[in-house]
């Protein structure tokens, strides 16, 4: 599979929390999030940061939206096959894009490391590559591949798969190579 997001020029694709202010960078660091918490996320370019125009391109990226997890180390969690070593030790990402009808899926029920789409009650199961497990959603959620940057944050090292391959998520992410 060909990556969108890692690029070939060497530049790191960081994962930005979604504060909803899209002139604003918090980039995230694995200390940022506790054992069983989550934060919203959204990938972007290091050459987007100083390029306020293609910043707020990048936040608006509908299809980037992603959810970051930080699974309880005492989780047992069986990768889906040939996602094998998207994570970060017990760092997660996936779209929170549901693959039912497009709902931004946005309920993490830490107890039993669930993810639920408020729209029709599709819930994905974390322990396993966020496979659906109830409801009317038959494909799991796409995972991005992540791991630490030299420099201490959280990055993305490829696209999202989808059944196995590479999704292009919106066009601006081909634009920078
Ligand atoms: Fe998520 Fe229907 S859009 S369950």
């Amino acid at each position: 599979w060909h990556t969108t997001w890692a690029s070939t020029d060497g530049e790191q694709v960081y994962l930005r929390q979604d504060l909803g202010d899209p002139h604003e960078v918090v980039l995230v660091r694995p200390a940022d999030l506790e054992a069983g918490s989550t934060v919203g996320v959204v990938p972007f370019r290091e050459s987007e940061r100083d390029d306020p125009e293609r910043l707020v391109a990048a936040a608006r990226r509908a299809d980037a939206a992603a959810m970051l997890f930080r699974l309880r180390p005492e989780e047992r969690v069986v990768p889906r096959p040939g996602h094998e070593g998207f994570n970060y030790g017990s760092f997660y990402a996936y779209s929170r894009i549901c693959t039912h009808l497009g709902c931004p899926v946005s309920l993490f029920e830490t107890r039993v490391s669930r993810l639920l789409c408020p729209c029709h009650q599709s819930q994905f199961d974390l322990n396993r590559g966020a496979v659906p497990i109830f409801g009317p959603a038959v494909r799991a959620l796409p995972q991005l591949p992540i791991t630490l940057a030299p420099d201490g944050f959280l990055v993305a090292t490829g696209d999202f798969l989808r059944a196995g391959r590479s999704v292009v998520l919106g066009a601006g992410l081909m634009a920078g190579g």
